[in-house]
């Protein structure tokens, strides 16, 4: 009998009173104020535990071994030779009497620039970067959640900053996953990219009531909201984050109202073209000379704020598993980009096309889909079949499983701030190859897209010439 009970699966033999004596009383919407507010609680209590005296996020120190193998790459006892040679330079820090030296990376940054400027010229110190062309913008999309969007777009931004590119990172995503990651403390809407593509509306709004005044009509009220997101540019909403060369405009709960507003403003002025309000104002507010490389991360959904991201993007990329589930609702995605992009280019078109203006396009340098969290062991087979079927959209890199994301704990996020003193150097090396490999495929696809350009600019002053 003992034994019986013992082999049986764990659903048979349910006692109804025994389980009725588990329950509580029907659960209300007070309930869920209750549960929300011991999760702010818990949540509050974990986050501090990873934030410094001064309540922001430190970004951990670099060692000589980490710098030389990874950042600066040249032989340890070069790399001491030439500290040694030149005072001026940052000399590190060691935590012991004669123990590693520790370095900021600020510190690493001026390293590099230095042997840049003194090193051999073949070594490729300095990230590739066209003279008098605007930072890059990737948008990192997919309709599923959990599919490595976040850790995706968080990880190439540490990677190209690293890399020493200066970089923009902007949260779409009203959960806010990226901008706890770059410890952003975003209070209401007002701190995220909203009042951005409010203003673009008010400013919509403003020449439609002009061009009324001119017909003699009434003019549509600017309320509030628009007069205040007037007076509003990008660097209201760009902050600085504990990374040097990364800047942040964060994203909150209250920046999924802004789904609801923009249909609103939509049927107020047929004319606004609101999927263009953040690519309109990061041009306006001059965003795009001041970093070399800019990160969207969108939400699981295809609304506004996606639209908006796609929209502004030059090269999107699409993260996904390799099963089927995220291979087939993949699919689905890119069919609804399809439907989506095509019905707003009809839309601009008809219009258009009467009134002999140039025809709306949407162009993107590039559309990759990325699997991430690969397991080889087990989907070989259905990378190979996607891969057969996607093609060159499909980047031939997969970012293999690597438990070293969910390891880091609570303080870091991700590979690049976690100490590898806490790992087996072994495991660290493989976790760290896996997104140094996935920055390396992403980089061989801006550089190309960045010297294309380059070419095009370079052909087009000769000719002009
Ligand atoms: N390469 C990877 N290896 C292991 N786990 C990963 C990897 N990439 C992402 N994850 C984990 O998968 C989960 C979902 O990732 P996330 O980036 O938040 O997805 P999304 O932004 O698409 O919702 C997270 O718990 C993350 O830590
Ligand atoms: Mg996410």
């Amino acid at each position: 009998m003992a034994k019986d009970s013992a082999t049986l699966p764990p659903f048979f033999n349910i006692d109804p009173d025994a389980a009725m004596a588990d329950l509580d009383g029907p659960a209300t919407s007070s309930d869920f104020a209750e549960i929300a507010e011991a999760c702010a609680r818990g949540r509050a209590d974990l986050a501090s535990r990873g934030l410094n005296e001064e309540g922001g996020k430190t970004l951990r120190q670099f060692s000589t071994w980490e710098i030389t193998r990874y950042l600066i790459p040249v032989a340890v006892a070069h790399f001491r030779r030439v500290l040694k040679a030149n005072p001026d330079l940052p000399q590190g820090r060691s935590e012991t009497e004669g123990g590693a030296k520790w370095f900021t990376l600020d510190e690493v940054l001026r390293l590099r620039g230095h042997f840049a400027a003194q090193g051999a010229k073949s070594k490729n110190y300095l990230p590739y970067r066209p003279k008098g062309l605007p930072a890059k913008i990737v948008a990192v999309a997919n309709f599923k959640g959990g599919v490595g969007k976040t850790s995706t777009a968080a990880h190439l931004a540490m990677s190209a900053a690293l890399d020493g590119y200066k970089v923009l990172v902007i949260d779409l995503d009203s959960q806010g996953s990226m901008t706890s990651i770059f410890g952003g403390r975003i209070e209401d809407e007002w701190q995220t990219a909203f009042p951005l593509l409010a203003r673009h509306y008010g400013e919509a709004l403003r020449a439609e009531n002009r061009a009324r005044a001119g017909r003699g009509e009434a003019p549509q009220p600017l309320d509030e909201t628009l007069s205040a997101a007037l007076e509003m540019s990008a660097a209201d909403v760009i902050r600085p984050t504990h990374w040097p060369n990364i800047d942040l405009i964060g994203a909150q709960l209250n920046l999924y109202w802004a789904e609801f507003q923009i249909p609103v403003w939509r049927m107020g002025l047929r004319s606004c073209k609101l999927w263009d309000a953040l690519a309109d104002r990061l041009a306006a507010d001059r965003v795009l000379a001041q970093y070399d490389l800019v990160f969207i991360d969108t939400p699981p959904a295809l609304g506004y704020l996606t639209i908006n991201g796609l929209a502004a993007a030059d090269i999107l990329l699409v993260p996904l598993g390799a099963s089927f589930l995220e291979f087939d609702s993949t699919g689905r995605f890119f069919d609804m980009l399809h439907s989506t992009f095509a019905s707003i280019e009809d839309g601009e078109n008809i219009a258009a096309r009467a009134l002999g203006r140039p025809e709306t396009m949407f162009e993107w340098d590039a559309v990759r889909a990325v699997i991430t969290r690969y397991d080889g062991a087990q989907q070989g087979e259905l990378a190979a079949l996607m891969q057969a079927y996607l093609g060159r959209t499909l980047s031939p890199h997969r970012q293999d499983f690597t438990a070293l994301i969910g390891q880091a704990g609570e303080q870091v996020n991700g590979i690049y701030e976690a100490d590898y003193r806490d790992f087996n150097r072994e495991t660290y090396a493989r976790g760290r190859e896996t997104f140094d490999a996935t920055y390396a495929a992403f980089k061989r696809l801006l550089l190309g897209i960045w010297r294309r350009e380059e070419q095009a600019l370079n052909e087009g002053n000769a000719r002009s010439e």
